[in-house]
Protein backbone atom coordinates (compact mmCIF):
# COMPACT_ATOMS: atom_id res chain seq x y z
CA UNK A 1 0.00 0.00 0.00
CA UNK A 2 1.00 3.50 -0.51
CA UNK A 3 0.52 6.16 1.75
CA UNK A 4 0.57 9.94 0.48
CA UNK A 5 3.10 12.25 1.97
CA UNK A 6 4.70 9.36 3.96
CA UNK A 7 8.21 10.50 4.20
CA UNK A 8 10.52 7.61 2.49
CA UNK A 9 12.25 7.51 5.60
CA UNK A 10 9.43 6.31 8.05
CA UNK A 11 10.80 3.66 9.61
CA UNK A 12 8.29 1.03 11.35
CA UNK A 13 9.06 -0.34 14.74
CA UNK A 14 10.33 -3.44 15.92
CA UNK A 15 7.73 -6.10 16.55
CA UNK A 16 8.66 -8.79 18.56
CA UNK A 17 5.99 -9.76 20.16
CA UNK A 18 2.21 -8.91 19.92
CA UNK A 19 -0.62 -9.23 22.39
CA UNK A 20 -3.80 -9.70 21.18
CA UNK A 21 -7.33 -8.58 23.85
CA UNK A 22 -10.07 -10.63 22.78
CA UNK A 23 -10.20 -14.43 22.22
CA UNK A 24 -13.42 -14.46 20.65
CA UNK A 25 -14.26 -14.82 16.52
CA UNK A 26 -11.96 -12.55 15.57
CA UNK A 27 -8.91 -12.62 18.75
CA UNK A 28 -8.36 -15.95 17.62
CA UNK A 29 -7.70 -15.78 13.77
CA UNK A 30 -5.36 -13.02 14.63
CA UNK A 31 -3.42 -14.78 17.13
CA UNK A 32 -3.35 -17.59 15.10
CA UNK A 33 -1.57 -15.50 12.37
CA UNK A 34 1.06 -14.17 14.55
CA UNK A 35 1.85 -17.54 15.18
CA UNK A 36 1.27 -18.81 11.97
CA UNK A 37 4.32 -16.41 10.36
CA UNK A 38 6.58 -17.35 13.75
CA UNK A 39 5.50 -14.09 15.97
CA UNK A 40 5.05 -15.13 19.77
CA UNK A 41 1.72 -13.83 20.28
CA UNK A 42 -0.35 -13.48 23.72
CA UNK A 43 -3.99 -13.81 24.08
CA UNK A 44 -5.41 -11.98 27.12
CA UNK A 45 -9.05 -12.82 27.74
CA UNK A 46 -11.66 -11.86 30.80
CA UNK A 47 -11.59 -15.22 32.21
CA UNK A 48 -9.90 -18.75 32.12
CA UNK A 49 -12.85 -20.27 30.95
CA UNK A 50 -13.03 -18.07 27.76
CA UNK A 51 -9.45 -18.07 27.23
CA UNK A 52 -9.28 -21.89 27.33
CA UNK A 53 -11.98 -21.79 24.62
CA UNK A 54 -10.24 -19.52 22.39
CA UNK A 55 -7.16 -20.81 22.43
CA UNK A 56 -8.83 -24.31 22.16
CA UNK A 57 -10.13 -22.90 18.79
CA UNK A 58 -6.51 -22.07 17.41
CA UNK A 59 -5.90 -25.86 18.37
CA UNK A 60 -8.90 -27.56 16.85
CA UNK A 61 -7.95 -24.93 13.11
CA UNK A 62 -4.71 -25.86 13.20
CA UNK A 63 -5.38 -29.68 13.94
CA UNK A 64 -7.83 -29.89 10.81
CA UNK A 65 -4.62 -28.51 9.11
CA UNK A 66 -2.44 -31.11 10.38
CA UNK A 67 -5.32 -33.48 9.41
CA UNK A 68 -5.64 -32.59 5.63
CA UNK A 69 -1.70 -32.94 5.68
CA UNK A 70 -1.12 -29.25 4.69
CA UNK A 71 1.05 -28.60 8.07
CA UNK A 72 3.47 -31.29 9.47
CA UNK A 73 3.69 -32.37 13.65
CA UNK A 74 7.08 -30.07 13.72
CA UNK A 75 4.90 -26.74 12.09
CA UNK A 76 2.10 -27.19 14.22
CA UNK A 77 4.27 -28.02 17.35
CA UNK A 78 6.22 -24.53 16.66
CA UNK A 79 3.04 -22.60 15.84
CA UNK A 80 1.38 -23.83 18.95
CA UNK A 81 4.22 -23.32 21.36
CA UNK A 82 4.38 -19.51 19.82
CA UNK A 83 0.65 -18.88 21.09
CA UNK A 84 0.07 -18.24 24.54
CA UNK A 85 -2.30 -17.58 26.93
CA UNK A 86 -3.59 -15.01 29.79
CA UNK A 87 -6.16 -13.13 31.96
CA UNK A 88 -3.52 -10.87 33.17
CA UNK A 89 -3.58 -7.66 31.48
CA UNK A 90 -0.07 -7.25 32.86
CA UNK A 91 1.36 -9.38 30.11
CA UNK A 92 0.47 -6.14 27.80
CA UNK A 93 3.65 -4.57 29.20
CA UNK A 94 5.63 -6.67 27.25
CA UNK A 95 4.73 -6.38 24.09
CA UNK A 96 5.42 -4.56 20.50
CA UNK A 97 2.56 -4.11 19.16
CA UNK A 98 -1.20 -4.69 20.96
CA UNK A 99 -4.34 -5.27 18.60
CA UNK A 100 -7.67 -5.21 20.47
CA UNK A 101 -10.60 -7.12 19.36
CA UNK A 102 -13.06 -7.33 22.21
CA UNK A 103 -16.54 -6.44 21.56
CA UNK A 104 -17.68 -3.36 19.53
CA UNK A 105 -18.98 -1.16 21.96
CA UNK A 106 -17.20 2.39 22.44
CA UNK A 107 -17.25 2.34 26.15
CA UNK A 108 -15.76 -1.01 26.44
CA UNK A 109 -13.27 -0.01 23.97
CA UNK A 110 -12.13 3.26 25.60
CA UNK A 111 -11.83 1.49 28.82
CA UNK A 112 -9.73 -0.79 27.17
CA UNK A 113 -7.57 1.72 25.65
CA UNK A 114 -7.18 4.02 28.60
CA UNK A 115 -5.65 0.22 30.48
CA UNK A 116 -3.35 -0.53 27.92
CA UNK A 117 -2.00 3.12 27.69
CA UNK A 118 -1.62 3.07 30.97
CA UNK A 119 0.69 -0.67 30.52
CA UNK A 120 2.04 -0.64 27.50
CA UNK A 121 5.85 0.43 27.59
CA UNK A 122 5.87 4.05 25.79
CA UNK A 123 5.97 3.78 22.06
CA UNK A 124 3.97 0.89 21.48
CA UNK A 125 1.13 1.32 18.86
CA UNK A 126 -1.95 0.31 19.85
CA UNK A 127 -4.77 -1.26 17.57
CA UNK A 128 -8.24 -1.79 17.75
CA UNK A 129 -10.04 -4.28 15.33
CA UNK A 130 -13.09 -2.07 15.16
CA UNK A 131 -15.42 -2.91 11.86
CA UNK A 132 -17.22 0.58 12.91
CA UNK A 133 -16.13 2.15 15.81
CA UNK A 134 -14.42 5.69 15.17
CA UNK A 135 -10.40 5.53 15.51
CA UNK A 136 -10.61 8.98 17.01
CA UNK A 137 -12.70 8.42 19.89
CA UNK A 138 -11.33 5.18 20.59
CA UNK A 139 -7.48 6.87 20.56
CA UNK A 140 -8.75 10.11 22.48
CA UNK A 141 -8.91 7.09 25.71
CA UNK A 142 -5.22 7.69 25.72
CA UNK A 143 -2.27 9.87 25.91
CA UNK A 144 -0.44 8.40 23.05
CA UNK A 145 -3.29 9.03 20.11
CA UNK A 146 -0.37 9.78 17.94
CA UNK A 147 0.42 5.43 18.50
CA UNK A 148 -3.37 4.55 18.16
CA UNK A 149 -4.19 3.00 14.70
CA UNK A 150 -7.04 0.28 13.36
CA UNK A 151 -5.98 -2.88 11.82
CA UNK A 152 -9.01 -4.26 10.21
CA UNK A 153 -9.01 -7.80 9.88
CA UNK A 154 -11.67 -10.09 7.87
CA UNK A 155 -13.40 -13.67 9.61
CA UNK A 156 -11.88 -15.82 9.50
CA UNK A 157 -8.66 -13.70 10.26
CA UNK A 158 -6.57 -16.69 10.28
CA UNK A 159 -7.17 -16.90 6.51
CA UNK A 160 -8.18 -13.96 5.07
CA UNK A 161 -5.76 -11.94 3.37
CA UNK A 162 -6.77 -8.76 4.00
CA UNK A 163 -6.31 -5.89 6.14
CA UNK A 164 -7.84 -2.49 6.27
CA UNK A 165 -5.16 0.02 8.03
CA UNK A 166 -7.07 2.63 9.51
CA UNK A 167 -5.71 5.96 9.80
CA UNK A 168 -6.95 8.30 12.80
CA UNK A 169 -6.40 12.00 12.74
CA UNK A 170 -3.50 11.61 15.28
CA UNK A 171 -2.01 8.24 13.47
CA UNK A 172 1.83 8.93 12.80
CA UNK A 173 3.28 7.54 9.74
CA UNK A 174 5.68 5.38 11.87
CA UNK A 175 2.94 3.98 13.53
CA UNK A 176 0.69 3.12 9.93
CA UNK A 177 4.26 2.35 8.48
CA UNK A 178 4.46 -0.65 12.13
CA UNK A 179 0.71 -1.65 11.30
CA UNK A 180 2.15 -1.77 6.98
CA UNK A 181 5.21 -4.28 8.34
CA UNK A 182 3.55 -6.71 10.64
CA UNK A 183 0.82 -7.07 8.18
CA UNK A 184 3.39 -8.21 5.02
CA UNK A 185 4.56 -10.34 7.58
CA UNK A 186 1.97 -12.13 8.36
CA UNK A 187 0.87 -12.22 5.04
CA UNK A 188 -1.79 -10.07 4.64
CA UNK A 189 -2.20 -7.50 2.01
CA UNK A 190 -2.40 -4.24 3.69
CA UNK A 191 -5.11 -1.37 2.22
CA UNK A 192 -4.82 1.85 4.01
CA UNK A 193 -7.98 3.89 4.50
CA UNK A 194 -9.08 7.11 6.47
CA UNK A 195 -11.49 6.78 9.61
CA UNK A 196 -14.40 6.53 7.76
CA UNK A 197 -17.71 5.02 8.17
CA UNK A 198 -17.08 0.85 7.17
CA UNK A 199 -13.57 1.41 5.55
CA UNK A 200 -13.84 -0.32 1.93
CA UNK A 201 -14.81 -3.89 2.26
CA UNK A 202 -17.69 -3.57 4.16
CA UNK A 203 -18.72 -0.26 2.94
CA UNK A 204 -18.69 -1.66 -1.12
CA UNK A 205 -20.42 -5.31 0.23
CA UNK A 206 -23.01 -3.86 2.49
CA UNK A 207 -25.23 -3.15 -0.32
CA UNK A 208 -25.40 -6.49 -0.71
CA UNK A 209 -27.31 -7.35 2.20
CA UNK A 210 -30.29 -5.06 1.05
CA UNK A 211 -30.43 -7.31 -2.42
CA UNK A 212 -30.12 -10.50 -0.35
CA UNK A 213 -33.50 -9.69 1.55
CA UNK A 214 -35.24 -8.57 -1.46
CA UNK A 215 -34.41 -11.99 -3.01
CA UNK A 216 -35.49 -14.04 -0.57
CA UNK A 217 -38.74 -11.83 -0.57
CA UNK A 218 -38.93 -12.29 -3.99
CA UNK A 219 -38.42 -15.88 -3.76
CA UNK A 220 -35.08 -17.43 -3.88
CA UNK A 221 -33.90 -19.36 -1.02
CA UNK A 222 -30.66 -18.75 0.68
CA UNK A 223 -28.89 -21.89 -0.45
CA UNK A 224 -29.31 -20.89 -4.09
CA UNK A 225 -28.17 -17.35 -3.81
CA UNK A 226 -24.83 -18.50 -2.18
CA UNK A 227 -24.61 -21.18 -4.79
CA UNK A 228 -25.47 -18.31 -7.82
CA UNK A 229 -22.73 -15.68 -6.00
CA UNK A 230 -20.12 -19.08 -5.57
CA UNK A 231 -20.25 -19.98 -9.00
CA UNK A 232 -20.38 -16.42 -9.82
CA UNK A 233 -16.64 -16.46 -8.47
CA UNK A 234 -17.12 -14.90 -5.33
CA UNK A 235 -15.47 -17.38 -2.44
CA UNK A 236 -18.24 -17.43 -0.18
CA UNK A 237 -22.04 -16.54 -0.71
CA UNK A 238 -23.27 -13.82 1.24
CA UNK A 239 -25.57 -16.19 3.70
CA UNK A 240 -22.67 -18.82 4.55
CA UNK A 241 -20.62 -15.65 4.91
CA UNK A 242 -22.85 -14.14 7.18
CA UNK A 243 -23.35 -17.49 9.52
CA UNK A 244 -19.57 -17.88 9.56
CA UNK A 245 -18.99 -13.79 10.59
CA UNK A 246 -21.78 -13.94 13.36
CA UNK A 247 -25.16 -12.73 12.20
CA UNK A 248 -25.39 -10.36 15.28
CA UNK A 249 -22.24 -8.55 13.83
CA UNK A 250 -24.06 -7.51 10.98
CA UNK A 251 -27.31 -6.73 13.14
CA UNK A 252 -24.85 -4.68 15.18
CA UNK A 253 -23.37 -2.89 12.17
CA UNK A 254 -26.88 -2.26 10.95
CA UNK A 255 -28.13 -0.56 14.30
CA UNK A 256 -25.36 1.81 14.25
CA UNK A 257 -25.93 2.96 11.10
CA UNK A 258 -29.40 3.02 11.22
CA UNK A 259 -30.36 0.30 8.63
CA UNK A 260 -32.57 -2.36 8.63
CA UNK A 261 -32.54 -5.99 7.49
CA UNK A 262 -35.98 -7.42 8.21
CA UNK A 263 -35.13 -10.85 7.84
CA UNK A 264 -31.26 -11.21 8.77
CA UNK A 265 -32.61 -8.75 11.98
CA UNK A 266 -35.85 -11.58 13.03
CA UNK A 267 -33.14 -14.61 12.66
CA UNK A 268 -30.92 -12.82 15.43
CA UNK A 269 -34.22 -11.92 17.36
CA UNK A 270 -34.71 -15.85 17.38
CA UNK A 271 -30.97 -16.69 18.56
CA UNK A 272 -30.28 -17.75 15.51
CA UNK A 273 -26.59 -15.93 14.90
CA UNK A 274 -25.01 -18.28 12.97
CA UNK A 275 -22.22 -20.76 13.27
CA UNK A 276 -21.48 -19.76 16.48
CA UNK A 277 -24.98 -20.52 17.52
CA UNK A 278 -25.36 -23.68 15.51
CA UNK A 279 -28.04 -22.15 13.42
CA UNK A 280 -28.28 -18.81 11.24
CA UNK A 281 -29.19 -19.01 7.67
CA UNK A 282 -28.28 -22.65 8.09
CA UNK A 283 -27.88 -25.49 10.07
CA UNK A 284 -24.53 -26.55 11.79
CA UNK A 285 -23.74 -29.47 13.80
CA UNK A 286 -20.86 -29.22 16.84
CA UNK A 287 -18.01 -28.82 14.83
CA UNK A 288 -19.70 -26.12 12.64
CA UNK A 289 -20.31 -28.20 10.00
CA UNK A 290 -23.08 -26.94 7.79
CA UNK A 291 -26.57 -29.91 7.86
CA UNK A 292 -27.43 -31.07 3.95
CA UNK A 293 -30.66 -28.26 3.33
P1 LIG B 1 -16.57 -12.04 19.94
O1 LIG B 1 -17.76 -11.72 20.74
O2 LIG B 1 -16.45 -13.35 19.23
O3 LIG B 1 -15.27 -11.92 20.87
C1 LIG B 1 -15.02 -10.85 21.74
C2 LIG B 1 -14.20 -11.40 22.88
O4 LIG B 1 -13.66 -10.33 23.66
C3 LIG B 1 -15.02 -12.28 23.86
O5 LIG B 1 -14.45 -13.57 23.90
C4 LIG B 1 -14.88 -11.55 25.19
O6 LIG B 1 -14.79 -12.41 26.30
C5 LIG B 1 -13.61 -10.75 24.99
N1 LIG B 1 -13.50 -9.59 25.86
C6 LIG B 1 -14.42 -8.65 26.14
N2 LIG B 1 -13.92 -7.74 27.01
C7 LIG B 1 -12.64 -8.12 27.28
C8 LIG B 1 -11.61 -7.61 28.11
N3 LIG B 1 -11.81 -6.53 28.85
N4 LIG B 1 -10.43 -8.26 28.12
C9 LIG B 1 -10.22 -9.36 27.39
N5 LIG B 1 -11.18 -9.89 26.58
C10 LIG B 1 -12.37 -9.29 26.54
O7 LIG B 1 -16.40 -10.82 18.93
P2 LIG B 1 -15.62 -10.78 17.51
O8 LIG B 1 -16.53 -11.17 16.42
O9 LIG B 1 -14.32 -11.48 17.66
O10 LIG B 1 -15.39 -9.21 17.36
C11 LIG B 1 -14.36 -8.53 18.05
C12 LIG B 1 -14.07 -7.22 17.34
O11 LIG B 1 -13.69 -7.48 16.01
C13 LIG B 1 -15.25 -6.25 17.27
O12 LIG B 1 -14.75 -4.96 17.41
C14 LIG B 1 -15.79 -6.47 15.86
O13 LIG B 1 -16.45 -5.34 15.36
C15 LIG B 1 -14.50 -6.72 15.10
N6 LIG B 1 -14.63 -7.48 13.86
C16 LIG B 1 -15.44 -8.59 13.77
C17 LIG B 1 -15.51 -9.30 12.59
C18 LIG B 1 -16.34 -10.55 12.45
O14 LIG B 1 -16.50 -11.01 11.32
N7 LIG B 1 -16.83 -11.12 13.53
C19 LIG B 1 -14.73 -8.88 11.39
C20 LIG B 1 -13.84 -7.78 11.63
C21 LIG B 1 -13.84 -7.09 12.81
Amino acid sequence: ARVPDMPAETHPLPVKRAVVIGGGTMGGGIAMSFANFGIPVTMVEQTQEALDRGLKKCEANWERTLKSGRLSEADYAKRRALLTGSTDMGVVAEADLVIEAVFEDINVKKEIFAKLDAIARPGVVLASNTSTLDIDAIASATKRPELVVGMHFFSPANVMKLLEIVRGKASSFEAIATAMDVGKRIGKVNVVVGNCDGFVGNRMTGKRGFQLERLLLEGALPADIDRAMETYGMAMGPCATGDLAGLDIGAAVRKARGTKAPIADALVAAGRYGQKTGKGWYMYDEKRTRLPD
